[in-house]
């Protein structure tokens, strides 16, 4: 420092000398940020900030800039203020697909969780909600038409259904039963929420009237009717095809053993 002294004036000098002790003394601290902002891998990488040094900052992930270059300087041993201004990234409504709806409630920002519902007689494949994150809309779906299975085979009688396609959501399927069958239930069924039939398929029972016995009875045949009996048959059957008629089919079996079907 000696030449200092040689060439100024004592007081001048002295600015001089304390100039160099804050040039060497003026390291920033690594740069302490707000919420949603963070530094660039270029600024993380570097060991010191010294006086005049930039370091960039930018908007944390699912963030987005809304203002100013981000960039700040180390001056006098401290950070200038970023400018820089972040918003949470907005995803926006999601496309929209056939028959799908979207409860936008919990809004379209970063983070925003969305419920996806198919119309009536869709049914979701995928994910039921989408989440917004920094790249956008996660979780894909697609709402498909309820299809229900081919009708189940009815004993005895049959569906009239008579498509190879599977039936669609809202489409009616008719059965009928063979003759001497009666249908126990419904005689239309409906494909339905979730591909399933509401009600379920009926029944085809074999017809007392017709047949004039069950199955149980052709193998065990009943006894021959006393005359009380005969008249108990033919009152229960008042109303249908078999009359008193019954009780004569009836009594020849009861005598010689072998049924006369
Ligand atoms: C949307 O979701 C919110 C919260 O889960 C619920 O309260 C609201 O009823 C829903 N809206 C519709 C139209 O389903």
């Amino acid at each position: 420092m000696d030449f200092l002294l040689d060439t100024c004036g004592r007081r001048r000098c002295l600015l001089v000398m304390q100039l160099f002790v804050l040039k060497a003394a003026a390291l920033c601290p690594k740069p302490q940020l707000g919420s949603h902002i963070v530094l660039t891998n270029e600024a993380l990488l570097m060991n010191e900030f010294p006086e005049g040094s930039n370091a960039t900052v930018e908007c944390a992930h699912g963030y987005v800039n809304e203002s100013g270059s981000g960039v700040m300087s180390c001056t006098g041993g401290k950070w200038t203020e970023p400018d820089l201004g972040c918003k949470k990234k907005d995803c926006g409504p999601p496309i929209p697909q056939p028959h799908m709806t979207f409860n936008l409630s919990d809004g379209t920002l970063f983070g925003a969780k969305i419920v996806v519902t198919c119309d009536k007689g869709f049914q979701i494949s995928g994910s039921s909600y989408k989440t917004c994150y920094a790249g956008g809309w996660t979780g894909r779906a697609k709402c498909e038409m309820v299809m229900c299975e081919q009708p189940a085979e009815v004993a005895n009688g049959r569906s009239l259904w008579d498509s190879q396609d599977e039936p669609k959501y809202g489409e009616i399927i008719e059965f009928a039963c063979n003759e001497g069958f009666t249908l126990v239930g419904s005689k239309s069924i409906m494909c339905s929420d979730y591909g399933e039939y509401h009600p379920g398929p009926p029944e085809c029972k074999a017809d007392f009237s017709f047949t004039g016995a069950t199955t149980e009875d052709r193998i065990a045949p009943r006894p021959a009717p006393t005359a009380q009996d005969s008249s108990t048959i033919s009152t229960a059957h008042r109303d249908k095809t078999i009359t008193t008629s019954a009780t004569a089919t009836v009594s020849p079996a009861g005598q010689g053993g072998i049924p006369n079907w």
